[in-house]
């Protein structure tokens, strides 16, 4: 099986990736690494242990850094409700993060499988940034890297330019894209092109297992904050990505560019500037996903949902 390391903010649309990726056979998730972002690091690894828990799996949980490296970044408690997870009060995980720091875990773990390591980024990128700070050759180990981030022709959601995960920490974000010779890319306006009827999602969470059941209180505040906001369709960002992590032959059209970190600007720090026509003459490091199976998204959703703990 394709060893897969998940570094998250859970978050809902995080938690309905990370229910894709238990579900998947072909691979083993050997870690989730927690970033702050959507909600405070306290809030991102408690939601990240209790996913695990009612989903049944023996996951280790490593929390990472509480903040962005360089300037305090606002959170999207107002999307995710205030503790990541809808406020549902859900009784804590019995179970404990591990002692290792999220960023040591990365290497750590990209030793243990290098060369094989999928390692998919549905969070700022933090602590991906202070791995490859601490180690360099981290990218020499992974065999691909997928991110959820960037808004390609810069129609962001966090700002008019940018999207929340690279906005959150440019910075680390600059980072992780200069050093990697080859990322996947799912981008904010990916997404929304990927938008998932909300009567379909109710279907689903309605034959939905204790898994589906457990996510449908979860996504309640999000999803009717989406009806308010965004209208007919729901824009599950992080499971877009992890689509395209586990199923990347359901990709039906990708585009590869150069593509730069805007850190500075008044209107456009965080945005993701994607050289369309190659006009800096920079390598096409980043392979933008542009349209992807919506079947098969629907599929590997809707089976998620369904899936009893083993
Ligand atoms: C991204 O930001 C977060 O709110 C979501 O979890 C997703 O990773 C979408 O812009
Ligand atoms: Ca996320």
């Amino acid at each position: 099986r394709i060893p897969l390391l998940i570094d998250t903010d859970p978050g809902v649309d995080d938690a309905l990736a990370l229910l894709m990726a238990f579900n998947d056979t072909r691979h083993e998730v050997v870690g989730l690494t927690i970033a702050a972002g959507n909600v405070g690091l306290k809030h991102t690894v408690a939601n990240a242990l209790k996913l695990c828990e009612v989903a049944g799996v023996d996951v280790p949980v490593f929390a990472g850094t509480a903040a962005p490296l360089l300037h305090p970044s606002p959170d999207a408690g107002y999307v995710h409700g205030q503790d990541g997870f809808g406020d549902v009060g859900y009784e804590p995980a019995k179970r404990q993060v591990e002692a290792e720091h999220a960023a040591l875990a990365i290497l750590r773990l990209s030793h243990e499988h290098a060369g094989k390591l999928l390692l998919v980024a549905l969070g700022p990128l933090t602590n991906v940034a202070l791995a490859l700070k601490l180690d360099p050759t981290l990218p020499q180990r992974i065999a691909r890297l997928v991110v959820m981030g960037g808004a390609v022709t810069c129609q962001g959601n966090i700002t008019p330019a940018a999207e929340f995960n690279i906005y959150f920490d440019p910075e680390a974000a600059h980072i992780v894209f200069e050093a990697f010779e080859h990322i996947d890319l799912a981008d904010w306006e990916a997404v929304v092109a990927h938008g998932l009827h909300h009567d379909r999602v109710i279907e689903w969470l309605k034959a939905g297992s204790t898994r589906g059941q457990f996510y449908e209180r979860i996504s309640e505040k999000t999803r009717l904050w989406s009806i308010d906001r965004r209208g007919d369709h729901w824009h599950a960002a992080d499971a877009l990505a992890m689509a395209f992590a586990l199923e990347p032959d359901g990709a039906l059209d990708v585009q590869a560019r150069p593509l730069s970190i805007e850190l500075e600007g008044t209107h456009s720090r965080g945005a993701t500037i994607v050289d369309w026509r190659r006009q800096e003459g920079r390598e096409d490091r980043v392979a933008i996903l542009m349209k992807y199976d919506h079947e098969r998204f629907e599929r590997l959703i809707r089976d998620a949902l369904a899936a009893s703990p083993a």
